[in-house]
């Protein structure tokens, strides 16, 4: 089922999410939502609190190389992230960003080039993940989902009161 959008400057935006203590059938429900909505919208991550349930969990669907361009990335491709844990990060990478709850809008953020994730998946199994590229970017901005905070927090302050210029025009022609 394609949920809705939690879309910025909605305060569940802010929320701190919980974590998640039972790997139960109502988690795979909330990621097999989570999924199918951020295909619906085309977008390459999305956290739980996006869809309005502020429980640590997130989705990132990798590009593949050969399936670059193409819309749906296959669900295998997917990667469930519950309860995830950045345990070492280094080095400093420009990356353009987006985000589903700020359609529309996109900037360079500097984030860690390099980090190491501490997860565990839908049945609870513990993993660690690491990578210096694209995955590494989007892992960063979908934990920050989780403690509250959006991409543009990270802007400095003229770009920010641009943004917020603009968004706010944006919001009343819709
Ligand atoms: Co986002």
């Amino acid at each position: 089922m394609i949920r809705e959008i939690v879309v910025y400057p909605d305060k569940r935006l802010k929320l701190i999410s919980k974590e998640v203590e039972s790997f139960n059938g109502a988690l795979h429900d909330l990621l097999d939502d989570m999924y199918e909505t951020m295909c619906a919208k085309k977008g390459v991550g999305l956290a739980a609190i996006q869809v309005g349930v502020d429980l640590r969990a997130l989705i990132i669907n990798v590009p593949l190389e050969d399936k670059e361009g193409e819309n749906d990335q296959p669900k295998e491709n997917t990667l469930e992230m519950i309860n995830p844990v950045i345990i070492e990060k280094d080095g400093s990478e420009k990356f353009q960003e987006g985000c589903l709850s700020i359609p529309g809008f996109y900037e360079d953020i500097e984030r860690a080039k390099h980090v190491k994730v501490e997860y565990y998946d839908r049945n609870g199994k513990k993993h660690i993940i690491e990578d210096d590229d694209f995955l590494a970017i989007a892992m960063q901005h979908e934990i920050d989902h989780l403690d509250g905070k959006v991409f543009i927090e990270k802007l400095s302050y003229i770009k920010r009161k641009k943004f917020e210029k603009e968004w706010k025009k944006r919001l009343k022609e819709r």
